[in-house]
């Protein structure tokens, strides 16, 4: 094997979570069509089958190489698991490359692990910024960005982001959203009559997705946010696939206390974004739903104070709401207000992709294909 040969023959993408999974999907495709030999190293982070296996099914992902099991702990309790455990594989793999996704904890493990052993990381969706250092994300995204060798940016606003915090520019790459790349090459599974039917939906329905610790980790906070579900639920059948953060102190507080609430146990990802098509509109914490209902052109509602993901603003359907402004922003998108900004919202019987010219630049189905260049040619080097 020549030197070349032998820098393709071992990238490693490490995943741990549910949004890792719909991310890593296009990357590897198109690392295995340009001819990469890799390896998959799930750390275990996420590890019930609702979580993780059925993502590996439907998506195609390969099966991983190794589960390191870390499961479920405290921060410091998980991370030095991660730590510990990857750092073992890594020593024994000897990677030339691994790659990195989003913010969770086995992100920034892998990338200090990494960065010790003079291993180079690639970060997939680098550059997001919330401001908002009490989100264990925030800092997971700050310090991934800083010892990755790749910052691979999903949204433009990423690169000034990284610029300002000193990263040099030749490390930097716009490549688009691998995510929406995963959206649009299932487009046509996305079917939400069968997924109305399979799951008893109603046939109009606000669909609900809420696991931020600021949200539900606290009884009291979690208590406040089944009143304003309950507010939601009085103007709209109300559908929550339930995170398993957060299920006890959101049923404690009486979720499904109300005949609108259809509680389901979390989705696989075709089922999911089916649902979430037939939406009349999205409550959510969640990062990657901002982006998907802006590509699907459903009204989200965002219950945080602020959203790394701004674009989804500008571009899409989201709209950041307090606990207070949820019912009468939910009427507003159910009235075909200003709940979202598509021009489809309440004149299609079932929303749709929105127009070219109107989606964030680059989320256009191409992402997996534009960072699989940009590794190839970095290893290459
Ligand atoms: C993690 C990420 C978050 C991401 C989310 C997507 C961090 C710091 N947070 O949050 O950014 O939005 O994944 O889902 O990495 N649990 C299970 N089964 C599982 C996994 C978790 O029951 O398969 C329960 C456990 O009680 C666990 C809790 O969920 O303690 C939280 O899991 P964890 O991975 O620590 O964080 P998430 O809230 O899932």
């Amino acid at each position: 094997m020549n030197r070349r040969e032998i820098v393709l023959a071992s990238i490693v993408h490490v995943l741990g979570a549910r949004p890792n999974f719909v991310k890593a999907a296009p990357v590897i495709g198109a690392l295995r069509a340009a001819g990469a030999e890799q390896a998959v190293i799930h750390t275990g982070q996420h590890y019930d089958a609702r979580m993780s296996e059925i993502f590996f099914t439907e998506l195609g992902l390969p099966e991983p190489d190794v589960n390191l099991g870390v499961g479920s702990g405290g921060h410091a309790e998980q991370t030095a698991a991660l730590l510990v455990g990857l750092e073992k594989e890594f020593t024994s793999r000897s990677p030339a490359l691994v790659i990195v996704y989003g913010d969770v904890n086995s992100t920034i493990a892998a990338a200090l692990v990494a960065a010790k052993l003079q291993i180079p990381v690639a970060h997939v969706e680098a550059g997001l910024r919330s401001f908002d250092m009490s989100m264990p994300e925030e800092v997971n995204r700050r310090i991934t960005d800083q010892l990755s060798a790749l910052c691979l940016v999903t949204s433009p606003e990423g690169i000034g982001h990284l610029a300002a915090e000193g990263v040099p520019v030749h490390r930097t790459h716009l490549v688009g959203n691998p995510m929406i790349d995963t959206l649009l090459a299932n487009l046509g599974s996305f079917d939400t009559d069968r997924v109305r039917e399979a799951h008893g939906l109603p046939g109009r329905y606000v669909l609900a997705t809420m696991h931020r610790p600021a949200n539900v980790d606290a009884p009291e906070t979690a208590a406040a946010l089944v009143r304003h579900l309950h507010g939601v639920a009085d103007l709209a059948d109300l559908v929550i696939p339930v995170h398993p953060r957060g299920r006890a102190n959101l049923l404690a507080a009486g979720l499904d206390d109300h005949d609108g609430v259809h509680i389901l146990e979390p989705l696989g990802y075709i089922d999911f974004i089916a649902a979430v098509r037939g939406a009349a509109a999205v409550v959510t914490d969640s990062g990657g739903l901002q982006e998907e209902t802006t590509i699907l052109g459903v009204p989200c509602l965002t219950v945080r104070p602020n959203t790394e993901r701004p674009i989804t603003i500008t571009h899409g359907t989201n709209r950041l709401v307090t606990f207070e402004e949820l019912v009468p922003g939910v009427r507003k998108s159910l009235d075909g207000g200003s709940g979202g900004s598509s021009p489809l919202i309440g004149t299609a019987p079932e929303p749709g992709p929105v127009a070219a010219d109107r989606k964030p630049p680059l989320w256009d189905g191409h992402a997996g294909p534009r960072i699989a260049e940009v590794i190839m040619r970095y290893l290459g080097e």
